[in-house]
């Protein structure tokens, strides 16, 4: 009898192979970068599962391209907005994701962009490299303390606003509480009785946390509800020495609204491990500011991250065509 078959949208760790490649038969699609549409709709013909990774839509084109036979489709990520789930559904074909594994390694990327945004870190070696570097400036490349100013009569702790207080956020409230000693305020839509870690921080409006944080990372899922949810008010809201960071996705800023505040100084920087579009155009007006520092969506990039998401891809195939429940299912 034929092996089922599936259909890896991209050469992945090889933990993921290792685990299907003996009840299963893998068409892997070949080289760095993702299927094109017609390559994606050919690729899932006649497949039991897909492996998809967040720049392949999966939706109802994807599945009538892949045939009756398709039960399940395993996201290479946490995020899965790139999977259309109501369709997903109603056509009865399970959806996993690969949640907490890539917790920390995401946590510590926005720490490192909210790091090199605030002390400049970019542009200083920018200029080092472009041979701006004359002298000890001391009024050159100044940036801003993430600790309080222990040096004033009443300490005033830098407040960090984590918008989205989901495993992501947590985390990275708990580096930077940790850390810097940073008060932490946070947005979620429910409230939280407990707080992982021992994590001391208080639940406000979008509004309030805008107009009182220092630091705000963004952790929220893109939904309709949250696509733009920062534009041109909420940068508007921002103290002007505010640090703007998000390792969620790209479309939960308006980026033109976002580019505006950054040319007038609206805001003292962002920091950007995603964008819209991923990859963004060379010659985008994001990538001319010396107060934006952008990475090209690297936030689970180790090793460990990228191993054990790529086992939990692997197990939900697994689990999804031998009809069991996936061991992490989109919710
Ligand atoms: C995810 O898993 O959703 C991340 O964005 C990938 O790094």
């Amino acid at each position: 009898m034929n092996k089922p078959l599936v259909y890896i949208a991209r050469k992945i760790p090889e933990t993921a192979f290792r685990i299907l490649e003996s009840e299963f038969e893998l068409r892997i699609h070949p080289g760095d970068l993702p299927p094109s549409r017609a390559e994606l709709l050919a690729g899932v013909r006649g497949c039991s599962g897909i492996l998809s990774l967040l720049s392949d839509r999966i939706d109802a084109e994807v599945c009538d391209a892949a045939g009756s036979q398709l039960v399940v489709v395993s996201n290479f990520a946490v995020g899965f907005n790139n999977i259309d789930l109501e369709e997903m559904k109603r056509r009865g074909i399970a959806v996993g994701n690969t949640p907490d594994v890539l917790t920390d390694a995401t946590a510590d990327i926005a720490v490192a962009l909210l790091l090199a945004v605030s002390r400049r870190v970019v542009s200083a070696r920018d200029d080092v490299l472009q041979g701006k570097w004359r002298t000890w400036e001391p009024l050159g490349w100044i940036g801003l303390d993430l600790a309080s100013d222990s040096t004033q009569a009443v300490t005033k702790r830098k407040r960090l606003g984590i918008v989205g207080m989901g495993r992501i956020g947590a985390a990275v409230a708990q580096r930077l509480q940790g850390g810097w000693g940073m008060e932490v305020v946070y947005t979620s839509r429910r409230p939280r009785s407990s707080l992982d870690g021992g994590l001391d921080a208080q639940r406000v409006t979008l509004d309030e946390l805008l107009t009182t944080s220092d630091f705000i990372s963004l952790h929220v899922p893109l939904s309709a509800e949250t696509k733009h949810m920062i534009g041109e008010r909420e940068l508007g809201l921002m103290k002007s020495s505010a640090v703007l960071i998000n390792t969620a996705r790209g479309e939960v800023i308006d980026q033109q609204a976002l580019v505006t505040a950054l040319k007038q100084g609206r805001i003292f920087g962002a920091g950007l491990d995603v964008c819209d579009p991923e990859p963004i155009p060379s010659e985008h007006p994001l990538l001319q500011l010396d107060n934006c520092v952008l990475l090209p969506h690297v936030g689970s990039a180790t090793w460990q991250a990228r191993n054990a998401m790529a086992e939990r891809a692997a197990r939900n195939i697994e689990a999804g065509i031998q009809r069991r429940p996936l061991p992490f299912p989109v919710q």
